[in-house]
């Protein structure tokens, strides 16, 4: 596993994980942050229990375990909340904050710890990194892709975590920062057409981070979008007719043999 400092100021800073190339191939490659701010880190999409070694060992080059006092869910997902328990396992003063929407099923991955999720209420939320960091806000994400979803802005480094907006399905030797906009796509159209199901949902998102105006977006898989990448990625999400798919001939002949078994 990779990992790379994406912002530094003083006693604030951002790092990147990802790239794992010692992972199963069939499992997704994620980034995963940290903010390190003031000595205290909050850890954003911390992945799966799959890559849960990978993480911590990568982690611990910058700060100790006693150091995180804050992990962020964004949503559901196996490849951001299946190594929760882990995480509290090793650290019970950790505070884990997930959407309230998801606590009930994200509690299945409880593993029989003592398995204590914060709610995040649907309008967002507020949050102090620790006792001594600064304040990052939780901005709605609703319907992009999971019902209850969550991006992280940060004032001090201006960086919106996007998690699943602008996910790419990249080439390990691909750029950490996306330099070719154009040639980008082709890792993301698929990934948003699929996965994000509302139009609507998509343009109230984008104009809520347009009025953010961050310098980084940064995605839970694929590359960053740094400056004018950032402008030329919401202008692109303002143009994608998400909610659109229809199911394959492909897909639908296997699903008509699926239902004439089940028939019989
Ligand atoms: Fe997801
Ligand atoms: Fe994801």
């Amino acid at each position: 596993m990779k990992s790379e400092i994406i912002f530094e100021s003083g006693d604030h800073k951002w790092i990147v994980l990802g790239r794992d190339t010692s992972k199963k191939d069939e499992v997704i490659d994620t980034n995963e942050y940290i903010i390190v701010s003031n000595g205290e880190a909050m850890l954003l999409d911390p992945g799966g229990i799959e890559i849960f070694p990978s993480v911590l060992a990568e982690i611990t080059k910058y700060v100790s375990i006693e150091q995180i006092k804050v992990i962020f869910a964004s949503h559901q997902d196996p490849d951001i909340s299946s190594s929760l328990a882990m995480w509290l396992d090793l650290a019970k003063h950790i505070k884990i904050y997930c959407p309230w929407l998801w606590t009930g099923f994200i509690s299945h991955f409880g593993m029989g710890t003592d398995f204590i999720l914060n709610p995040i209420p649907d309008e967002g939320l507020e949050l102090k990194i620790g006792d001594k960091g600064s304040t990052v806000f939780l901005v709605p994400a609703h319907f992009c892709h999971s019902p209850g979803n969550f991006s992280v802005y940060d004032p001090k480094a201006n960086i919106l975590f996007s998690g699943d907006i602008g996910a790419a399905l990249i080439p390990n030797d691909a750029p950490l920062y996306v330099d070719d906009f154009a040639s980008h796509i082709k890792y993301m159209e698929k990934f948003h057409l699929r996965w994000m199901p509302s139009v609507g949902s998509l343009r109230q998102w984008v104009r809520r981070v347009r009025n953010i105006n961050p310098n980084i977006i940064a995605p839970q898989h694929g590359s960053i979008f740094v400056g004018e990448n950032v402008h030329k990625f919401l202008d692109w999400l303002d143009n994608l007719e998400v909610g659109k798919w229809e199911m394959g001939a492909e897909a639908s002949d296997i699903n008509k043999a699926v239902w004439m078994k089940w028939k019989k």
